[in-house]
């Protein structure tokens, strides 16, 4: 199935939504592995015009990404409560609390303007976060010649994902930077990537080809995960700092000055790990209000991170102690080369 794909080398780069561009997508493919776009957070034009600008800098596979969320309802009262509860926040800087919630993306499932937006632009690859798109969805991707991927956290949803017809899974272990993609947020298998990765090729039903993430920083890491049975690996957080990602230069320098991470779901409303912050002191003064729920919770969030720094969303994996400042091209060079 990963023949599709005329990679030259087993390393995926993680798409992520904020962070990953075309320059960095292309310097990916272009070194030989799978670059990605996170897309789940652009708008439908953002989209097709990040899908064009690669193309344009690459002429190799690159894969795309989008959020499969079952779209929560608000509760009226949680959002109050919630706005409550971080109003003091806002107060102590001078500032206003928002009134509502904004519901910052919508979902890929049963969205015809994201199914025809692929359909269009013909990615070669795309990948799923939260949970599948309809059945009808993967037919028509899949018809059309895309490759579909999506992250699993646990077997069931790697079973699930094969009965549906999903062609290749991304099995990403507790230690993965950013948002676990768990279908149901409430549903924590907590599995380090290597035991999923051993949990799903050793099983007997599964088919798939698997691709390990969540913690992997160096070749000698892809390789054991190559060992295990993986066809190939995934990494996120050892690419943030190349100078051809989004991340501005704040989270850059963090990446390199902090080494603790901790998984919370109170800053999107799904539970998601990233560098300790003020974020993380605050968890144990909201036991008893509830978050608003993703993604409207991340909406009141990112708005209190852009007032003080103290809040920012330094979204990281369980190893970003071992990241190394090096650009995307260097980055693969060195990988390849540990990896050889
Ligand atoms: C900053 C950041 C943003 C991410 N955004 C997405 C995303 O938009 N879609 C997605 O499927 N995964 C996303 N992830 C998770 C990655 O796909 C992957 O599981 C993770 O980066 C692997 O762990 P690592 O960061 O330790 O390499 C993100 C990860 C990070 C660090």
């Amino acid at each position: 199935m990963l023949n599709q794909l005329n990679i030259k080398y087993p390393i995926f780069l993680a798409p992520m939504a904020g962070v990953s561009t075309p320059a960095l997508a292309a310097a990916v493919s272009n070194a030989g592995g799978l670059g990605a776009l996170g897309l789940g957070s652009s708008t439908i034009d953002g989209a097709i015009h990040q899908i064009k600008q690669t193309k344009l800098l690459t002429p190799n596979a690159f894969q795309v990404n989008f959020f499969c969320h079952e779209e929560y309802k608000l509760d009226k009262e949680q959002e109050k409560d919630w706005i409550h509860f971080l109003s003091k926040e806002f107060f102590r800087l001078g500032k206003e609390a928002p009134t509502q919630l904004q519901q910052l993306y919508s979902s890929f499932k049963n969205n015809d303007d994201y199914t025809n937006l692929l359909l269009d632009t013909k990615p070669k690859a795309v990948s799923f976060h939260f949970g599948l798109p309809s059945y009808s969805q993967i037919s028509a991707l899949k018809s059309s010649g895309i490759l579909t991927m999506v992250s699993v956290t646990q077997l069931s949803e790697a079973l699930e994902a094969q009965a549906l017809g999903i062609d290749i899974l991304i099995a990403q272990g507790i230690e993965a930077g950013g948002h676990r993609g768990m279908f149901n947020p409430s549903r924590e298998s907590g599995i380090f990537t290597s035991d999923l990765v051993s949990i799903l090729i050793e099983h007997p039903q599964i088919q798939l080809p698997v691709v390990a993430a969540g913690g992997i920083m160096a070749g000698d890491a892809i390789r054991k995960m190559l060992d295990l049975g993986a066809s190939a690996a995934q990494l996120g957080t050892a690419f943030i700092q190349c100078e051809e990602s989004a991340a501005n230069q704040s989270y850059k320098n963090a990446l390199f000055q902090q080494k603790n991470t901790q998984i919370t779901d109170i800053i999107s409303g799904r539970p998601a790990r990233g560098l300790i912050s003020q974020w993380h002191q605050i968890l144990a003064s909201c036991h008893e209000v509830q978050h608003s729920g993703y993604p409207y919770t991340y909406d009141i969030a990112k708005k209190l991170s852009t007032l003080d720094p103290a809040f920012s969303i330094y979204w990281a994996g369980s190893n970003v102690s071992n990241i190394r400042r090096l650009n995307a091209q260097a980055l693969m060079e060195t990988l390849i080369e540990e990896l050889l």
